[in-house]
């Protein structure tokens, strides 16, 4: 069974072309001007844009399983939700139980995904403990198909010291993995979050005062001066402020290698989304939280200068109901994480290609091409390319809509992007060559396969 995508623009690695694309089996055979249909099936694109399958290399599916604040998505909401919103692979984040190994943490992720997931997907793994054993067992991760870490600066329970960082980061560099780090200063959210409960500040409106940008700037430069130590390029996750841009900034000034991922809030949405009545500003209690307008327009001018690599969701999706509502007498108490899987894809084409922030072929490398290289998938995943898998998202410009919980796959009862404007809708996605969502709706859903990595390929 082969397919043509005719007609359409697209989004290959050089740059948009209009061209016809010829899928047979599970890869991308043929890509050419006038392709003959013969007795391909014929997929009419014309007007539309054509991208290899957009990768979302930060969610949070099935987190804190079994506790009451279990996140909203598990692996069957979640990837449907993404696969619906045109992203066609995951990496989610396998977290071990301090003290356990993570062949196990990795096995209990597996057996959560396999056979429930709608999208291709991967894990990193999360590091908590460092010592012979664990590092022993980046070999076991390496052949299991896992490149790729997370460490925590911030968390009582979750953050690992200075020192063990350093050796995370060289550890996992020699093996040609990466490190991603989240960047903020544990010490000093623990104080500042002490410091608005002893003034009374027990509202979500206190979530952005006790962790201010500086706070997470601060750990960016650490991060930074660690990796320089390593000799090996880091990951920054969900950077959220000008600061800690500049602090990159400074250090790639120096010559070092350094990767950022920012995501569609820190660039949509800012801090006035605590100050709403009532408890609504929980729907936004995530860390790093939301900043203010400029570093919004910092955030923009990055994407824009081509200083931040991905956009990833963090999708970590609780219900403002009974969930979200724990926090309800104490801010610190709301736990963190908002959605947004489904609708990264629309929100970056309307609000960074469609309003001339960025141009299609940027959107394209930060939500396809350069996490597929960071993390190991590339050419295989994230390019236009014959021989690369059949992962292809088609979006139909000029078709305006509205984001709102009640139309959304994701299992969640809000969405933070509540009635935003989109120019765009996904009108169709190929999942390894089969037709998987037709006029945005899912048609084959289950069909995720796990996707084993490799070394990370680094472009800058
Ligand atoms: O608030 C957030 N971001 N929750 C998800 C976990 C993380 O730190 O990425
Ligand atoms: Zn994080
Ligand atoms: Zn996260």
């Amino acid at each position: 069974m082969s397919i043509l995508i005719q007609g359409g623009t697209l989004l290959c690695p050089e740059g948009p072309l209009q061209a016809s694309l010829r899928v047979e089996e599970e890869k991308i055979t043929e890509i050419g001007p006038s392709l003959p249909a013969g007795d391909s099936q014929v997929i009419d694109a014309s007007g539309k844009l054509v991208f290899p399958g957009f990768i979302d290399t930060h969610t949070h599916f099935e987190m804190n399983k079994g506790l009451p604040n279990e996140t909203a998505d598990g692996w069957a909401s979640g990837t449907l939700a993404a696969l619906a919103g045109g992203t066609t692979t995951v990496l989610d984040f396998a977290e071990p139980e301090r003290g356990a190994d993570m062949t196990s943490a990795l096995d209990t992720w597996h057996r959560w995904a396999e056979g429930q997931a709608s999208c291709h997907y991967g894990f990193h793994m999360t590091i908590k403990d460092w010592n012979p054993a664990v590092r022993a067992e980046l070999a076991d991760m390496e052949r299991a198909g896992v490149t790729s870490y997370k460490v925590y600066l911030a968390y009582d329970g979750l953050m690992v010291s200075d020192g063990d960082a350093l050796e995370e980061v060289r550890a996992v560099g020699e093996r040609g993995g990466i490190v991603g780090c989240h960047c903020e200063n544990g010490g000093l959210v623990n104080a500042g979050i002490a410091a608005q409960l002893a003034a009374g500040n027990l509202s979500p409106a206190a979530h952005p005062l006790s962790r201010p940008a500086v706070v997470e700037a601060e750990a960016v430069n650490r991060w930074l001066t660690i990796g320089e130590l390593a000799g090996f390029p880091v990951n920054i996750v969900h950077l959220s402020a000008a600061r800690s841009l500049e602090m990159v900034r400074a250090a790639r000034a120096r010559g070092q290698r350094c990767y950022v991922e920012s995501c569609p809030q820190y660039v949509l949405l800012d801090d006035s989304r605590y100050c709403q009545p009532g408890f609504e500003g929980a729907k936004f209690v995530l860390s790093p939280p939301l900043r203010k307008k400029e570093d919004i327009d910092a955030l923009w001018a990055g994407l824009q200068a081509g200083e931040i690599d991905t956009i990833g969701t963090d999708h970590c999706s609780f219900h403002f109901k009974g969930v979200k509502e724990l926090g309800k007498e104490d801010f610190s108490k709301i736990p963190n994480g908002i959605p947004g899987v489904e609708h990264r894809p629309v929100l970056m084409y309307t609000y960074g290609a469609a309003a001339g922030r960025i141009s299609l072929h940027q959107m394209m490398k930060l939500l396809s091409e350069q996490p597929a290289r960071l993390f190991g998938m590339y050419p295989q995943k994230g390019a236009l390319s014959v021989g690369s898998d059949a992962d292809i998202t088609i979006l139909a410009p000029n078709t305006p809509g509205k984001i709102t919980a009640a139309a959304q796959y994701q299992n969640v009862d809000y969405t933070p992007y509540e009635g935003m404007e989109v120019l765009c809708r996904v009108d169709t996605v190929l999942l390894s060559g089969t037709v998987a969502v037709e006029n945005g709706m899912v048609t084959a859903p289950k069909r995720g396969r796990f996707v084993h990595r490799g070394a990370s390929k680094f472009w800058r």
